[in-house]
């Protein structure tokens, strides 16, 4: 396999940016302003990266944000109150939870408490049901749907490719699943979802054309789980010890990436894959979000 078989997420992030700024903009010439709203609940260290990094792009790209930072120990219907008041809100446009909430939140209840019409993160039943039935009008989740324009912006074949999600999570594993077997263009996957009680998960991935792992173990897929040319995408940030780095840990994926690149057709490196794309695809929906404020 060639050795420059990279996917370079920021690059198409980059171009997702230009892309959303231009409608951002002629949005702005019809007097509407798209506004995101976070909400931080706590002080997970890397909830508050994320969050940093989601407010920058959104001045970077002319979209107006705000963040709500609670107090871990806000209750459950504190944070119900904050999002209703938001709903009724015409000038927020957009309202991201960022997850995980404290233990002590019900999050499924947060998530089902924001208006489908706001919802830039698709994580509303109504959004999660428009994805599984194929309705186009809802919104998607930004990490698959990420991973989907990555895939298709690369050429890669979707069309009766076998591919492998691990991890049944419904930020990640779940909604991919959705996304590859749809009757549609850039789809028609035949799709196998992993998770921890799969007998022989190697066996699975062996036969995947595209392998997506977001399993939240590091280095999980190792070279022989691999099928020679296939396209891998890692989804994982895991923190792993290490007394040399700055911070006194690493970030690693869920791939063996120097291992398993030289057996692939198509790899994403960690950073500079995945990520990028997940805050290319939010800043992209907040766009529809707006639009949809205006009708
Ligand atoms: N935590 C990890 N990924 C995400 C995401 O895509 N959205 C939100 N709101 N929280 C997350």
């Amino acid at each position: 396999m060639t050795d420059n078989n990279i996917i370079d997420g920021r690059a198409i992030a980059e171009q997702l940016h230009r892309e959303t700024t231009e409608r951002v903009k002629s949005l702005e010439a019809k007097g509407c302003r798209p506004g995101l709203t976070f909400i931080r609940v706590g002080e997970d260290p890397a909830s508050r990266v994320y969050v940093g990094m989601k407010e920058r792009m959104c001045e970077k790209l002319g979209i107006e944000s705000n963040t709500h930072v609670l107090p871990e120990t806000t209750t459950e219907q504190e944070l119900l109150e904050l999002i209703q008041r938001l709903n009724a809100n015409n000038s927020v446009h957009g309202i991201l939870i960022q997850a995980p909430l404290p233990a002590h939140i019900n999050s499924a209840k947060v998530f089902e408490t924001v208006a489908p019409a706001k919802d830039v993160d698709g994580f509303h039943p109504v959004n999660v049901g428009k994805l599984m039935l194929g309705d186009d009008s809802g919104f998607v989740p930004c990490t698959p749907a990420g991973i989907h324009e990555l895939l298709i912006r690369y050429e890669i074949n979707i069309e009766g490719a076998e591919a492998v999600v691990l991890g049944r999570g419904n930020i990640v594993g779940k909604p991919m699943t959705a996304i590859l077997l749809q009757k549609v263009r850039h789809a028609n996957a035949t799709v196998t979802l992993c998770h921890s009680r799969t007998r022989d998960i190697a066996e699975h991935c062996k036969r995947a054309d595209i392998l997506i792992a977001a399993i939240g173990v590091k280095e999980f897929v190792k070279e022989d789980m691999v099928k020679p040319g296939a396209t891998v995408i890692d989804v994982g940030v895991n923190r792993v010890d290490d007394p040399q780095a700055k911070r006194g840990y690493r970030l690693v994926g869920d791939v063996d990436f120097n291992a398993v690149k030289p057996k692939t057709a198509r790899i994403t490196p960690n950073p500079g894959g995945v990520g990028p794309m997940t805050i290319a695809m939010l800043m992209r929906n907040t766009v529809p979000a707006a639009e949809m404020s205006t009708k």
